[in-house]
């Protein structure tokens, strides 16, 4: 998740950018970049590593006067966050400069493809293509340039492009990636979100997916990508600039649960074709180990050993090798044995965890190839691991996981794809239905999300309980664990998660009318074993809350409260069901007058063992 933004207009446009950029620099912060182009159309660039500030310090007392520019700040995806890859981009000529925030799925041929045609491409980055392809289409329209190299991309992006020659025109594009437009007095701007340039404007522009604008600083037309159209209505923002950095919503946490449809879109990209199969190209260099290994080891902490449960479940079903998660805190003292033939798989969303870096070093010196999934570029993590696969879901603020545990899932459920490919033993049909229920996954978590809008009034019903037992089975079973560690986490109230079978040998004397039993019931293989341990807690008194899957009639007999989820493969399902857990921990700490985002106690990376 990188920040855009862009200004044409009268004023002075560096401090408009570089003023933007900080309202955008929680978006990420690996490396920012400006570019302005003077009435005369002389183009300046320049970019640097590391936060903003590095950029303030390059380019004090040096800024040249300009009516028209474009910055972004960057959250590495395609290439390291260095001085090179950091935006923005030029073509061969220097004529053409783009910003972009995405990912070009199909960058590899294109970069092939131009290089073949005698383009020079000066980073590793995916952007740097579209300067290229825009460079190819100019015929002296910026905007039919754009949408010509368009039609060539596959991903998601928001982009902001401008040409030298053309010095009060800015185009920008958005597809599945956030892009606003601002219109001010005889001034327009471009940005990843309305933080960026609330100071100067409150008429906003929300663009739609596939749309092209055409901004000068009268006005906007726009367009699709094929050149028809399309009309957008104005905006009036009334957003806090505070507000505005948290999309409107009150609190990061809740941002995050939102923005989980986009962040598993992000994630998924260039993962799964549109037929369905399923690639893992940084795991390609240990293919032979994956045919190799006899065991694989995963370690986590917290939310990302949960995810590492799903992960640990698909490579033993779809492999037969056995596979098992421990704690990194248990894992480094009490290790397993450890040899070439064992797969390490670290999970760990900062990569700086303590827990986890100091097992898998550990791991590593004894020899076992090991691929990392984390968030996090350049984190201490990636040093340790033959390969990493990183979750593109964005920064996350707020301290309590969210978009990242749903993330570390699905980036978890490819890499056991890939392993069972390499193994020969996830044949082409069923590759091809996980593949489909991957590029169905956005769309069901946004309805999902949609499903959910009874949460907060159900979380005010419960506010009273003592505690809370979570439970589930198989697959169901880490999203019961992670909706448990979600509630404690923010509310403070106590919560268990639980192996539903479990219940029976212990914590089932906590039940009674004050201690709920929270049911993680979606669709599975066990369903009719977990409806069972329901009763049991049912006839113990306690209400029950049950995640179920849509159209399941027979729930509702047994539940006081259902929350409703869209269907999906049955090892996708934990990404569904933690939705409404996430929420129901949310309006529970917000009731209670929490600090939601900063938890007391808690840190977001724990870099201490
Ligand atoms: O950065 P990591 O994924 O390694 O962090 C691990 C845990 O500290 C983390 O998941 C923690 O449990 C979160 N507070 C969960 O919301």
């Amino acid at each position: 998740m990188c920040g855009i933004v862009g200004y044409t207009g009268p004023r002075e446009a560096g401090p408009i950018l570089i003023e933007g950029l900080r309202r955008l620099e929680y978006r990420g912060y690996d490396s920012a970049g400006i570019a302005l182009v003077s009435e005369a159309g002389d183009l300046f660039v320049e970019k640097k590593a590391g936060k903003l500030a590095n950029l303030q310090t390059a380019i004090a007392d040096r800024t040249p006067s300009a009516a028209i520019g474009l910055a972004h700040t960057r959250w590495a995806t395609h290439g390291r966050p260095n001085d090179l890859n950091a935006h923005p981009h030029q073509d061969c000529t220097g004529a053409i400069t783009v910003i972009h925030n995405g990912i070009i799925e199909n960058f590899r041929e294109l970069r092939d493809g131009l290089e073949a045609r005698g383009h020079t491409l000066t980073s590793e980055t995916d952007t740097e293509a579209i300067a290229h392809l825009v460079e190819e289409a100019y015929a002296g329209d910026l905007a039919d340039a754009v949408r010509a190299a368009l039609r060539q991309c596959e991903g998601a992006y928001a982009i902001a492009v401008m040409h030298r020659g053309e010095t009060d025109r800015l185009v920008g594009a958005r597809q599945n990636v956030p892009l606003v437009v601002g219109l001010g007095d005889g001034e327009a701007f471009l940005a990843s979100d309305v933080a960026a340039i609330l100071a100067h404007t409150r008429r906003v522009l929300f663009l739609e997916e596939g749309d092209v604008v055409d901004l000068r600083p009268w006005g906007a037309t726009i367009t699709n990508v094929e050149g028809a159209p399309r009309e957008r209505a104005e905006t009036l923002v009334d957003w806090s600039p505070e507000a505005a950095e948290k999309g409107g919503y009150d609190h990061f946490m809740l941002k995050e649960i939102h923005e989980q449809p986009d962040a598993l879109r992000q994630s998924l990209a260039g993962r799964v074709s549109t037929s369905g199969r399923i690639h893992a190209p940084e795991v390609a260099a240990l293919t032979e180990a994956f045919r190799r290994v006899t065991r694989v080891e995963l370690v986590a902490c917290g939310t990302a050993s949960y995810a590492a449960l799903v992960g640990a479940a698909a490579i033993q079903d779809w492999t037969g090798l056995p596979a098992r998660v421990t704690v990194g805190s248990e894992f480094r003292y009490s290790p397993p044995p450890l040899d070439e033939n064992t797969l390490v798989i670290a999970v760990t969303q900062s990569g700086e965890t303590a827990d986890t870096i100091a097992p898998t070093r550990w791991a590593r010196e004894q020899g076992c190839p090991i691929v990392a999934v984390t968030n996090t570029v350049g984190s201490a993590i990636t040093r340790e691991a033959n390969a990493v696969m990183f979750l593109q879901a964005g920064p996350e603020i707020a301290v309590a996981a969210s978009k990242t545990f749903v993330t570390q899932v699905t980036t978890l459920i490819v890499l056991a794809a890939a392993i069972a490919k390499a193994r020969g033993s996830l044949g082409l049909e069923q590759e091809l239905e996980l593949g489909q229920a991957l590029r169905a996954l956005p769309e069901a978590a946004a309805r999902a999300l949609e499903l959910a809008k009874d949460v907060p009034a159900m979380a005010e019903r419960y506010l009273g309980a003592r505690g809370f037992m979570f439970i589930g089975r198989g697959y169901t079973l880490p999203g019961a664990l992670e909706g448990a560690l979600k509630l404690k986490e923010v509310s403070y109230i106590h919560a268990e998660g639980y192996a539903a079978g479990e219940l029976k040998h212990g914590p089932i004397s906590l039940l009674d009318l004050e201690c709920p039993l929270v049911a993680v019931a979606t669709r599975s293989r066990v369903y009719d074993k977990l409806i069972s341990n329901v009763m049991e807690g049912r006839a113990r008194d306690a209400r029950v809350i049950a995640v179920a899957t849509e159209g399941d009639q027979g729930i509702g007999r047994i539940a006081d409260d259902v929350v409703w989820v869209p269907e999906t493969h049955e090892a996708l399902s934990p990404v569904l069901a933690v939705i409404p857990l996430q929420l129901f921990a949310y309006y529970t700490a917000v009731a209670r007058g929490n600090d939601v985002d900063q938890p007391r106690n808690l840190a977001k990376s724990v870099t201490v063992e």
